[in-house]
């Protein structure tokens, strides 16, 4: 949506780092984790804003595709990436609509909710793949400046994964503070290993 696009940029522009330079603490916290379990190091970070997480995993060997609509959010994270020699993809995408067509072994979800889009998250990861997400839940402040639409309600993202063909690695909602936050870490089921049906036996 264009106007997402004007909103963002604004924001962007009116700082040199609106979101921090260093990636989310629980991206911070998980890497080692996440190493030790994705099936490979296609990643995918949607809505990567000024790409502080897609750099964090960049520097960690993963390949990372970044998605997001706002081109200064995306100009911001090229030229960092440039200045770190680092390869990250960014591309500018709606994603409202949008439909993932590659296939990835992890995907970040941070400070972004649009709940139709998940179903498409984990169908695009590949099996055994880890889909990290984390965003704001509603309190009476935020709802005062947020759209309801975009804030989480209590339990409600453990709710949509559990639902989702895999396991839920971790899950915590923090709600004692002004930005009560959701986090979840979900595994997509592994292929099942292929079992020939046994020989007869032999007399
Ligand atoms: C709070 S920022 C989060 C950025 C990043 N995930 C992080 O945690 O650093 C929300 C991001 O969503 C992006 N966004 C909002 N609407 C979008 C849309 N329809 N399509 C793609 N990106 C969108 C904004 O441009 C912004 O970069």
């Amino acid at each position: 949506m264009d106007a997402d696009r004007i909103k963002w940029n604004k924001r962007f522009e009116s700082q040199d780092s609106f979101l921090g330079e260093h990636p989310s603490p629980f991206l911070a916290r998980e890497i080692e984790r996440i190493k030790s379990l994705v099936p490979g190091l296609n990643a995918l970070d949607i809505a990567c804003g000024e790409g502080r997480n897609s750099l964090f995993l960049a520097r960690h060997g993963f390949k990372v595709t970044a998605l997001d609509i706002s081109d200064i959010g995306l100009a911001k994270g090229r030229n960092r990436a440039q200045t770190e020699g680092v390869n990250v993809e960014f591309l500018r995408v709606d994603l409202d609509g949008h439909i993932i067509k590659e296939r990835y072994d992890l995907i970040l979800n941070f400070n972004f909710l649009q709940r139709d889009l998940i179903p498409s998250e984990v169908a695009s990861l590949n099996p055994g793949g880890l889909l990290l997400f984390d965003t704001i839940m509603a309190s009476e402040l935020l709802l005062q400046t947020h759209d309801p639409a975009y804030l989480l309600q209590p339990g409600e993202l453990h709710r949509i994964f559990a639902a989702l063909g895999g396991n839920i690695l971790y899950s915590e909602e923090s709600c004692s503070c002004d930005m009560p936050t959701a986090r979840l870490l979900f595994r997509k089921k592994r292929a099942t290993p292929f079992r020939p049906y046994p020989p007869a036996a032999t007399p």
